[in-house]
């Protein structure tokens, strides 16, 4: 099972809060596990990317609440997850079902944290399934991530770092390090997204 996308959480019905993901990181992860003969559930928010590999089963989704519901529905007869959307912590906390006029006055929009899916999967995955998380760093990748690893209970964390030029959002590229709940560290140098996708395939198969 793989997440892929951003979400999108509704302000009204014109409005929202979300992020730069195109979905290109997960879509190229779907697509090399598809290719290698691996049955794919494709969890994915809103993105412009359609699936080449016709075997793909995608469920399409807006929020970060329709991701976890989708997520947890199915993650019992996967044999891992790979968490690689860049999901919203928070939402609006109220929906206006007509649009917001604009008064001048300032406007504050109160946000409430959404559900951590990646969190919520390492609380019930069992010895014989693996997690797979991502990170988005800015900034102190490495011990950010890290911490990521333990607090969601993942085997491995993919990171990519904003401050490396061709990685992350929209991009066609990456550049990642795989850490491993024992500390290992490999680095990976630029490459397109569907070569880093194989990189994280190859590491993967270590675990079946
Ligand atoms: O889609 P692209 O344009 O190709 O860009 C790819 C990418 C940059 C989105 C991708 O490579 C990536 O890094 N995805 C994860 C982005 C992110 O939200 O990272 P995070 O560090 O905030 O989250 C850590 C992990 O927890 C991620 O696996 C995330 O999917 C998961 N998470 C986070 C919050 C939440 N509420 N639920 C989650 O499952």
């Amino acid at each position: 099972m793989l997440t892929a996308g951003p979400t999108h959480e509704k302000i009204d019905p014109v409005r929202f809060v979300g992020n730069h993901s195109s979905g290109k990181m997960g879509y190229s992860i779907a697509e090399e596990l598809a290719s290698r003969g691996a049955e794919v559930t494709l969890i994915s928010g809103p993105s412009q990317l359609k699936v080449n590999d016709t075997s793909i089963k995608v469920t399409s989704v807006t929020s970060a609440k329709e991701m976890y519901e989708a997520s947890m529905a199915c993650f019992d007869q996967m044999d891992g997850a790979i968490m690689a959307a860049a999901v919203a912590d928070y939402a609006p906390a109220d929906y206006s079902d007509k649009k917001i006029k604009r008064d001048g006055e300032e406007m504050v929009i109160r946000l409430v944290p959404n559900p951590d899916i990646a969190a919520s999967i390492g609380e019930i995955k069992r010895d014989n399934q693996v997690l797979v998380g991502f990170a988005l760093e800015t900034n102190d990748a490495v011990e950010n991530a890290s911490k990521k690893l333990k607090k969601k209970n993942l085997d491995f964390v993919v990171v990519n770092s904003l401050e490396n030029k061709g990685a992350g959002f929209q991009t066609d590229t990456n550049i990642i390090s795989i850490i491993n709940r024992y500390g290992d560290k490999t680095d990976y140098p630029l490459k397109v997204k569907s070569a880093v996708a194989m990189d994280i395939v190859d590491y993967l198969e270590q675990y079946f």
